[in-house]
């Protein structure tokens, strides 16, 4: 069976908008047959990395030398052949989910290569990843909110010499929900989830028709401006 890894960074965890995302991204994933690990940045006591000389790169190849609990992440990390990185903008990320980016670091081999002009390396041997998706969620209206943590996502992936699955994004993700219950779209952007999900195992890609649902507008920019104004005290 199939295995992938998501690391959820929200620190509202299975109550928050990226869990509405990501939950049923999951579901569909395990209805093509693979099996996710699913892990919230929050529950986790992660260090910041800390040490001056990358000694995962230069003291002991592959080893960190903090530990907390990245020691639960890395042999699962080991065993996914599919990342996700789940998390809302937070301008740009939440600190713990930035933690475990950099805590990555010792699964990339320490020898550098030079691809387009970029210094980049590649993961360990014994690191079966070969995929990392995006998955993100937030309060605006418009996609360019998403530009930082797709970029930070991408790069660490173009670093790693890996597949970028691309970016599934949800903005004013809140609006999927009224009164606590999904609305028509919000249903919507779900069913395209969970596809999305059973695309990326069976296919081993999204399609361009389901990242377009799953960003569709569910309101104009200047009424999601206006509640949002509304909403201050
Ligand atoms: C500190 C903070 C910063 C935020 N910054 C942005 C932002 O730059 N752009 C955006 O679209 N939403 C922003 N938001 C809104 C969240 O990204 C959005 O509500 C998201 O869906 C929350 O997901 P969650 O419920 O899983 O935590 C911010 C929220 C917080 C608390």
């Amino acid at each position: 069976m199939k295995k992938a890894i998501a690391i959820n960074g929200s620190p509202r965890k299975q109550n928050g908008h990226t869990a509405m995302l990501l939950d049923p991204l999951i579901q569909g994933m395990n209805a093509a047959g693979c099996d996710v690990d699913l892990f919230y940045a929050k529950d986790l006591k992660v260090q910041s990395c800390n040490c001056p000389n990358m000694y995962c790169w230069y003291n002991e190849p592959g080893k960190c030398c903090l530990n907390d609990d990245m020691d639960l992440l890395y042999p699962r990390l080991l065993e996914a052949e599919i990342l996700i990185l789940a998390t809302p903008v937070y301008i740009p990320l939440p600190g713990e989910m930035q933690n475990i980016i950099n805590r990555l670091c010792p699964l990339l081999k320490p020898l550098l290569e030079s691809r387009n002009g970029r210094t980049r390396a590649r993961f360990h041997e014994n690191v079966k990843i070969t995929k990392i998706l995006l998955v993100s969620t937030g309060g605006w209206w418009e996609e360019g909110n998403f530009g930082t943590v797709t970029r930070i996502v991408k790069d660490f992936t173009e670093t790693a010499s890996v597949e970028f699955s691309g970016a599934l994004i949800r903005p004013h993700a809140f609006m999927m929900k009224k009164e606590d219950e999904f609305t028509e779209d919000g249903k919507l952007v779900i069913d395209a989830t969970k596809r999305a999900g059973e695309e990326l195992v069976r296919d081993g890609k999204i399609s361009q028709s389901a990242f377009k649902t799953i960003k569709r507008p569910l309101i104009p920019e200047e009424e999601l401006r206006a509640v949002l104004n509304s909403m201050v005290k």
